[in-house]
């Protein structure tokens, strides 16, 4: 049942290419100019007069939540924040009519985020779900919902779940963009247009598995490892660093590259592997000095670039490219190699990288 390959986690970040498309399938219709979610379409209301949306959520799913801040407030403009649901729901949260929650969970089943719902309906939110396991508790208990239709993910570390999560919240950013008048037509074209290459860009970058297998065979011994990204990049990281942890049990760290300097910068000598999320897009080149004050301090760099990149070649230890996308697409591309070298290291390590001890795949109890 894992198709050939040796793991399901490495199956499911395979199926990622077919999981995208199967996300937005009948939904992006390109030709017609518009993108039909059932979910969104009869409530859009509520969404468009929304003061704020609140996106609860725990672990990769609430990474998914932090890229959709940046997607939601740069091409919807609605003010975002992100909670975790462990947290949220202890602290006597501030939630309005006025206010739309999404709740993202591959599992549907997760206690923290199933009890923030309850809390904000409560509190007469309007609540929208989106989740991977049709018919879970969470789509059950949300107001309406979006499933992501990435199938099955049985790898305790979630990996196609979260690229589809971006996937289906793009599809509602971009409609929400496009019906407040946001966009232009041909904006909005561009934007679908690209969507529909994302798949096949995916495929490429999984072609730099045996790239990324060699540079996790140099680094699978290392105790530490800290893991940089700006904007749209930056949950990347954070999500780049829970995977390291969970399937290999290496101390991993995500940061805002620029928090650097308040801080983990004092961890920076030889011994240290920096992985630095560096597409050529918006912060490009304040990740290059980020990246230079590593380097003067002996750190390793392992930089995924747009390929073609020369000037973080110069500077980086290894260079893992990936196609050019649009920006705000990008943590669809970076995420892969991330993904596919913990895997590896995982795997180098001796570790089950199915089944990490201490985890389960739905978290059903706070
Ligand atoms: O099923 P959910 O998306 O609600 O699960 C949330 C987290 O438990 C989950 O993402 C967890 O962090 C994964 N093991 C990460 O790979």
């Amino acid at each position: 049942e894992k198709g050939g390959y040796e793991h399901f986690m490495l199956k499911e970040i395979y199926e990622q290419p077919r999981a995208i498309l199967d996300t937005y399938r009948g939904r992006l219709l390109s030709q017609q100019g518009l993108i039909k979610m059932a979910g969104i379409d009869q409530n859009l209301e509520k969404f468009q007069n929304a003061n704020r949306i609140i996106i609860v959520a725990c672990g990769t799913s609430w990474h998914a939540g932090l890229v959709a801040e940046y997607i939601f407030e740069d091409l919807a403009r609605i003010p975002v924040e992100v909670e975790y649901a462990s947290e949220f729901r202890y602290r006597n949260p501030v939630i309005t009519d006025k206010d739309v929650l999404i709740a993202i969970s591959q599992s549907g089943e997760t206690a923290d985020t199933l009890a923030a719902i309850k809390l904000a309906k409560e509190k007469g939110a309007f609540v929208f779900g989106v989740c991977n396991v049709v018919g879970s508790s969470i789509a059950r208990e949300t107001d309406a919902g979006a499933y992501t239709h990435a199938g099955p993910e049985i790898g305790v570390a979630s990996t196609k779940a979260f690229t589809t999560q971006i996937t289906v919240l793009m599809l509602i950013a971009l409609k929400l963009a496009m019906k407040k008048g946001i966009f232009s037509q041909s904006k909005f074209h561009e934007f679908l247009t690209e969507l529909e290459n994302i798949p096949s860009k995916v495929e490429q970058t999984l072609k730099q598995d045996k790239l990324v297998k060699e540079i996790a065979a140099v680094y699978k011994d290392s105790p530490n490892c800290l893991y940089l990204g700006r904007g749209y990049n930056f949950p990347v990281a954070l999500e780049g660093a829970l995977k390291l942890k969970e399937i290999s049990y290496i101390h991993a760290e995500g940061y805002p590259a620029a928090e650097m300097k308040h801080g983990p910068i004092a961890l920076i000598d030889e011994q240290m592997p920096v992985i630095v999320i560096a597409p050529k897009k918006g912060h490009y080149e304040k990740l290059i000095s980020n990246i230079q004050e590593i380097k003067s301090r002996k750190g390793k760099i392992i930089a995924v670039v747009t390929e073609g990149d020369t000037s973080i070649r110069e500077l980086a230890d290894h260079v893992i490219g990936i196609p050019d996308t649009l920006e705000s697409l990008t943590p669809l591309l970076t995420t892969i190699p991330l993904q596919l070298l913990s895997y590896h290291i995982a795997v180098m390590r001796g570790c089950n990288v199915d089944q990490p001890r201490n985890l389960a795949k739905s978290v059903t109890v706070e």
